[in-house]
């Protein structure tokens, strides 16, 4: 394990320093890594934000997100003293001047303090249309100014099309340089997501197989069993496309079908990704509705308890087409995954959470068995069960050549004790570090664009086209089951993951 490996002071800042992110994640996450050992000695957190309010309180509420949220649980006092003891709130309106001159007088300060100059990051928690501003404001007062020393962090979502996407990239690219800039996508800093990359790369016997000769298909499916809940306002403008598809859901498809970079090095990691985004075929007006199902949840039951429909969710207009399920059928056209369907889905309000990467490989040609032989298959299950299982034939023990299938199964749990680090404490370790391997580069982020643009515009065409209903609580609508149906017999029971089973 990695400790305090940065030995540079280091100076953070959070922008929208009383949103939900700062408190559900952020701070756990920064306060994780601080009880961890993984945070240098010396730092200090600045959060930034519009509303005035005294420091304990501010405190107080932070500490409450810790006990709330983080993964190691209620906070030792002490040592959420001492953390605390380094954070400070800064209250400014981002519209001015003055709140950047206030910034950079602190950043300045500690430099003179500490005698040194250390390690700046900038964390833009904030809605979107904040990060031109302020970027601008760092830009302005030459707060962010050194390549090597200095990062900002955006979050997702980037752009809201290919346009405003390659707009907002020249705006920063004129102010920052692009390793400066950390976009962050969180599923990739997630474990069990960054372990299909060792799981690829490190276990050279999967290699062979990795191709259309032994794979007949990929699902990569993340369900969820929350609603839009209080994110009405936001996700009414968004949808599933854009929320999870763009970026989390391409981002693992990029993983499973990227090649492997000569080398574990930033660059050669998102090139190779970069390139997987550059294959995938592009949908034609038909092909969407052909290959795309979008839906959207009505009123039902999840566990038993009622649960509103989506037009009936806070800041949700109540004739919205707004798509709360997607599931998509993509192919790469390479030499590796020509004819490979990649069928993504992803859902809220769906009966519980589940997120799995299903290869499905072929059946085998040698039929000498008389009974029938199910077709071996690979399943990473990232949350919330992290597990990878292998289906393979057996014989049942006893007289008779009778098979059954069965599975081999790794999983976190079993195989180690810890408690495994959230995907914002890798992320931002990896930002004080200067590691960009886990970050979206401009490149990805326009190329994922691109993929999703052919739909975005086809629905905006046709807003209530093939916009299929599903009942909070089921598996999203009956349609979506004629994308995977031809493929649907070959699956095997699993009952882990429900999903994956629904038979025609
Ligand atoms: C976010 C989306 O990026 O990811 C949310 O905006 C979604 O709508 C969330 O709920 C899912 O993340 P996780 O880590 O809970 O699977």
């Amino acid at each position: 394990m990695k400790k305090h490996k940065i030995h540079s002071p280091v100076f953070i800042t959070i922008f929208g320093a009383s949103g939900d992110l700062t408190r559900r994640k952020l701070i756990p996450a920064l306060y994780n890594l601080f009880i961890e050992h993984q945070l240098p000695v010396i730092f200090e957190i600045y959060c930034v934000d519009f509303m005035a309010t005294e420091l304990a309180a501010f405190k107080k509420n932070l500490l409450d997100g810790v006990n709330e949220f983080s993964r190691t649980g209620v906070a030792e006092i002490t040592l959420w003293n001492e953390f605390s003891s380094k954070l400070f709130y800064l209250q400014g309106d981002f519209l001015e001047g003055s709140t950047f001159s206030k910034l950079r007088e602190h950043a300045d300060n500690y430099d003179i303090q500490n005698q040194r100059r250390g390690i700046r990051m900038f964390y833009f928690a904030t809605a979107p249309r904040f990060i031109e501003t302020i970027a601008d404001g760092l830009y302005k007062n030459k707060i962010c100014m050194r390549p090597l020393l200095d990062r900002i962090v955006i979050e997702k979502p980037f752009g809201t099309n290919l346009e405003t996407a390659k707009k907002l990239n020249i705006f920063l690219a004129k102010r920052f340089y692009e390793k400066q800039i950390y976009r962050i996508d969180h599923y990739l800093g997630k474990e069990t997501v960054q372990n299909i990359m060792a799981f690829r790369f490190a276990n050279y016997v999967f290699e062979p197989l990795w191709n259309n000769k032994y794979i007949d298909h990929v699902q990569i499916s993340v369900g969820e069993q929350v609603g839009v809940g209080k994110r009405g306002g936001y996700y009414d403008g968004s949808g599933a496309l854009r929320d999870m598809i763009q970026n989390h859901l391409l981002q693992l498809l990029c993983i499973v079908a990227m090649d492997a970079p000569s080398a574990y090095k930033a660059e050669l990691i998102r090139d190779a990704k970069t390139k997987v985004l550059k294959n995938i075929r592009v949908l034609g007006e038909k092909d969407v509705f052909k290959s795309v199902v979008r839906g959207q949840y009505t009123a039902g039951a999840i566990n038993g308890k009622p649960s509103p429909g989506y037009r009936q969710e806070e800041q949700v207009a109540p004739g919205s087409t707004t798509e709360t399920f997607v599931a998509a059928k993509f192919f790469v056209d390479n030499k590796r995954w020509r004819d490979v369907p990649f069928i993504l889905t992803t859902g809220k309000s769906l009966p519980k959470q589940v997120s799995v990467i299903v290869i499905q490989f072929k059946d085998s040609p040698n039929k000498i068995f008389k009974t029938d032989v199910v077709p071996n298959r690979l399943v990473i299950s990232i949350q919330p069960e992290l597990e990878i299982s292998l289906l393979f034939e057996s014989k049942v023990p006893g007289l008779e050549m009778k098979l059954q299938a069965v599975d081999m199964d790794f999983t976190y749990q079993e195989a180690y004790s810890e408690s495994l680090p959230e995907a914002y404490e890798a992320l931002l370790l990896d930002v004080l570090e200067g590691d960009p391997t886990l970050f979206m580069r401009a490149d990805q982020v326009e190329e994922a664009w691109k993929v999703v643009m052919p739909i975005l515009n086809a629905w905006s065409k046709y807003p209530k086209k093939k916009l299929h209903f599903y009942k909070a609580g089921t598996w999203g609508p009956s349609e979506a089951l004629a994308l995977i149906k031809p493929y649907a017999n070959k699956w095997f029971q699993l009952p882990r993951y429900e999903r994956l089973v629904e038979k025609s």
